[in-house]
């Protein structure tokens, strides 16, 4: 892109979100800086339309310029501030988009020229790190990965990832998924202590196919967010928590399965899953926590009836 181009570009976004005519844009590019620098601000700045009650169906959005390929779409966002709402709202934005941008990048966008106390999580920007998982039109998606194109016209509602308490807007408070995961003791337990001299712990590609997609979970909570089991008994180890537990079982290097069986038999283990399916269904990274589940359900009854034949801790009595 051409500096020229680049800077039609740039003035087009700016005259979109103002309702300006040509020419004005830049001349108020530093209040709309300003404005971004107000956290906390109760007033809809410009490309707010206010907010209303959760429930209602985002607006449709219209606009397209030719030249820069730019549109605009509606965001209806949650916002929640514990220190001054008594309870969430939406808040509706009108934001210039390109084809390539995300979910994750309108609210960039939001943040930094409508109204930058809005609280979101994010790092990597590419579907590894996990942090930017939100509520596109109630289903759970990577903020990241996500693009506002597949919402245009009717746009869309962002809110806060299911079945988790909200911090502030859509940042979500996580202590009971790592509560639950550093239960699981998500590392390789050996058979005895080793050395680094004593050298690699090798596999076969075989032995790594049993664990290698489990070990692909990102902590992005979809999942959990997608659990209609997890929403109605927060008990439940829940899904990728449960994945993880299998990667490990799994990995030809650790022989710490019997102690996470404890983990896996409890109630709040794979008999809290109802088989719904829908984990498996939003990963973003092909992980399949509902056949983890359905594997250790199988290692469960086996582990149950072996109780009855091996009582003393899984060792069979000898005479
Ligand atoms: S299993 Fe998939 S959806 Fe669940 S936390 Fe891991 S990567 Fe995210
Ligand atoms: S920002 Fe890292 S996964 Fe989306």
């Amino acid at each position: 892109m051409t500096t020229a181009t680049l800077s039609r570009f740039t003035e087009t976004i700016l005259r979109r979100v103002r309702h300006e005519a040509p020419g004005d844009a830049l001349s108020h590019q530093r209040d709309d800086y300003t404005q971004a620098g107000e956290p906390g601000s109760s007033a809809a700045p410009d490309g707010a339309e206010g907010s209303q009650a959760a429930g209602s169906t985002p607006h449709a959005a219209s606009g397209h310029d030719a030249t820069t390929g730019t549109r605009i779409i509606t965001i209806e966002c949650q916002r929640y501030n514990p220190d001054e709402d008594s309870q969430p709202h939406y808040r509706t934005y009108q934001i210039p988009f390109t084809h390539d941008m995300s979910v994750l990048d309108g609210l960039q966008y939001i943040k930094d020229h409508l109204d930058g106390s809005l609280t979101f999580r994010w790092s990597c920007r590419m579907a590894v790190c996990g942090s930017c998982g939100v509520m596109v039109n109630d289903l759970p998606v990577l903020g990241c990965s996500t693009f506002l194109r597949d919402y245009y016209p009717n746009g869309l509602k962002i809110a806060p990832l299911s079945h988790f308490p909200v911090v502030r807007d859509l940042a979500v408070d996580q202590s009971d998924f790592l509560a639950k995961l550093e239960r699981i003791k998500p590392w390789i337990i050996p058979s005895r202590p080793q050395t680094p001299a004593e050298g690699p712990n090798r596999q076969t590609p075989a032995q790594m196919d049993q664990y290698y997609q489990f070990s692909q979970c990102i902590n992005c909570l979809l999942c959990y967010a997608a659990c209609p089991q997890y929403g109605l008994n927060p008990e439940f180890t829940g899904p990728s928590v449960l994945a993880l537990l299998q990667r490990y079982n799994a990995d030809s290097r650790d022989h710490g399965k019997a102690e996470r069986m404890t983990i896996v038999n409890a109630e709040s283990g794979v008999w809290g899953c109802t088989l719904v399916g829908e984990c498996s269904a939003v990963c973003p990274k092909g992980v399949d926590p509902a056949r983890a589940i359905n594997l250790n359900k199988i290692n469960s009854t086996q582990d149950y009836f072996l109780r009855f034949l091996m009582p003393r801790s899984g060792k069979r009595e000898t005479a």
